[in-house]
């Protein structure tokens, strides 16, 4: 009997350190210490043994017990130790490798040129003011001194909806519109991003295409003001060295008005071709407000001076990011757009 139990201890102790995992660990348990295992048959078979030695062989096969218990809780920890230690390594991250790359959005050039354009003169005190694009007659031409049948209405080929009303096709309405709503008539001085139509269509022209206008309406403004200001407005969006020339023109709402050109950004004014050889770009419109138009606004032009500008937004973007084709920024081609990935 003691020989029996020495010899199942010593087999179990052999299969738990044998024992690959901890499943198999548990079989072992079942094996030996379960109901139906070897150790609690040979308690069972205690009765058949005489009272003396049922002590001795009581606490030999009890110890026996113990120690497969024992070992088992042992080894149990090994293997779990061990399991834990495989599976932090299989699942391991090298958090020195690159990241996978979030494909986000780009702004707009279009945008960035307004966006620019507004930093700048909100920075020098401007207001940044929105007007309708579906326009009327009275504040696209009539306020701004083209009434019906002016022939400079021919200089801009309209959309019109009905007979008054009309897609804006420049933000100059929005000149009108600030000095009509403004009661007190005190000083003005807002930029007009936004979008114009015409009846236009090819490489350089689309039929919806965007403006800004610039309006300054104060005591004592005067040509100086205006020079000094489109000064500034070119050289921060096209570089330092930009110079400027004015070439007389005509509008209506601007007496005098200015064909404003910037020196070729490309060849610096040599001539290239993008300035035609000329070593200008035509880029603006501008003047000073015609005493018509202040009148015609509430305005007093005894008291009141101011100057206005206007410019193409798509030609601006078009100079500055070196596009060659208007309709670009209308396609919404995500191979076009790509290209102008935010860097900041
Ligand atoms: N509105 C004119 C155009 O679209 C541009 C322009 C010229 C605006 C002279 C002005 C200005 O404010 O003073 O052709």
């Amino acid at each position: 009997m003691e020989e029996k139990v020495s010899k199942i201890k010593e087999v179990a102790l052999k299969e738990i350190e044998d024992a690959k995992d901890v499943k198999s660990l548990e079989d072992i348990r079942v094996k030996y210490l379960g109901k139906k295992g070897e150790l609690t048959a040979l308690l069972k078979m205690m009765g058949e043994l005489s009272p003396e030695e049922r002590p001795k062989m009581g606490s030999l096969v009890n110890s026996a017990k113990s120690e497969i218990e024992e070992k088992i809780k042992n080894k149990e920890e090994i293997l779990r130790n061990e399991e834990l230690a495989k599976k932090l390594e299989s699942e391991r991250i090298d958090v020195t490798l690159p990241a996978s790359k979030q494909r986000r959005g780009s702004k707009h050039p279009l945008n960035r040129v307004i966006e620019e354009i507004e930093d700048l003169f909100v920075s020098m005190g401007y207001d940044v003011v929105a007007g309708p694009e579906l326009e009327t007659d009275e504040y696209c031409f009539e306020r701004l001194n083209l009434p019906k049948g002016h022939p400079a209405r021919d200089m801009q080929d309209s959309f019109y909806i009905t007979t008054e009303y009309l897609l804006r096709t420049q933000t100059s309405a929005v000149q009108a519109r600030a000095m009509m709503a403004n009661k007190e008539k005190s000083p003005i001085r807002i930029i007009v991003p936004g979008k114009t139509y015409r009846r236009e269509d090819d490489a350089t022209h689309s039929h919806q295409f965007n403006q800004v206008e610039g309006l300054v309406v104060d005591e004592k403004i005067s040509f100086a003001d205006l020079k000094g200001t489109l000064e500034i407005f070119m050289k921060h969006m096209l570089g330092e060295n930009t110079r400027l020339r004015f070439r007389p023109s005509y509008f209506p709402f601007t007496e005098p008005s200015y064909e404003v050109d910037v020196s070729c950004f490309k060849c610096g004014g040599k001539g290239c071709n993008l300035c035609k050889q000329t070593g200008w770009i035509e880029l603006l419109g501008a003047g000073i407000v015609h005493p018509n138009v202040l009148k015609m606004n509430g305005y007093d032009p005894e008291k009141y001076s101011g100057f206005a500008f206007g410019t193409g937004l798509d030609r601006l973007a078009m100079f500055k990011y070196g596009i060659t084709d208007i309709r670009l920024l209308y396609a919404n081609d995500v191979r076009f757009l790509n290209q102008f990935d935010r860097k900041d």
